[in-house]
């Protein structure tokens, strides 16, 4: 067995994979790197609209204050696969939950094998509350954003050994 078998693999959706969850990418990216633990991470949005686009200018900017360059990321839809290639989807809010749930495989054939979260569930004391949608805020908001994304990545970093 490669040590790639048994590689962690998260998925971050929001809803239109420009905002929230290319931040949470690139957070667990930095976390994983300074920890020293190998794991497979990507972000999609449940919705398709942006598709194929960078994400929104003020994410980059935001990734950008943490050392990070995600002017390379491009928007994707969620799709079926994804829910038997990736080990854990973390949903950023509670509707993106929902629909991870509603459109989740669940026929023998494709069945989904992977644990759907929220995310900020897995930071004691956040519990069931949503990372906020900054799109229509401000720079503040996508800073708000970033702190939130990061504390969780750093406790996923932790549940998966790093
Ligand atoms: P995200 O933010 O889900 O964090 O990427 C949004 C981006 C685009 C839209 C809504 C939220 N939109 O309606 O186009």
């Amino acid at each position: 067995m490669g040590p790639h078998v048994s590689q962690p693999s998260v998925l971050f959706v929001c809803l239109g994979n420009i905002c929230r969850s290319p931040l949470a990418e690139a957070a667990l990216r930095v976390e994983a790197v300074a920890a020293g633990l190998a794991v497979t991470i990507d972000s999609a949005g449940t919705g398709g609209w942006h598709a194929g686009e960078p994400p929104d200018p003020r994410a980059i900017a935001e990734a950008a204050r943490h050392g990070i360059d995600i002017s390379g990321y491009r928007a994707r839809q969620v799709r079926s696969q994804d829910f038997q290639r990736f080990g854990h989807i973390y949903a950023l809010d509670q509707q993106n939950l929902r629909d991870l749930k509603r459109i989740e495989p669940k026929g023998l054939l494709g069945r989904s094998t992977a644990r759907i979260s929220l995310l900020m569930d897995i930071v004691p004391g956040r519990e069931g509350t949503a990372v906020v949608d900054p799109y229509g805020g401000n720079a503040e908001d996508f800073a708000q954003t970033w702190e939130d994304v990061r504390e969780a990545a750093r406790h996923i970093v932790v549940r998966l050994g790093g």
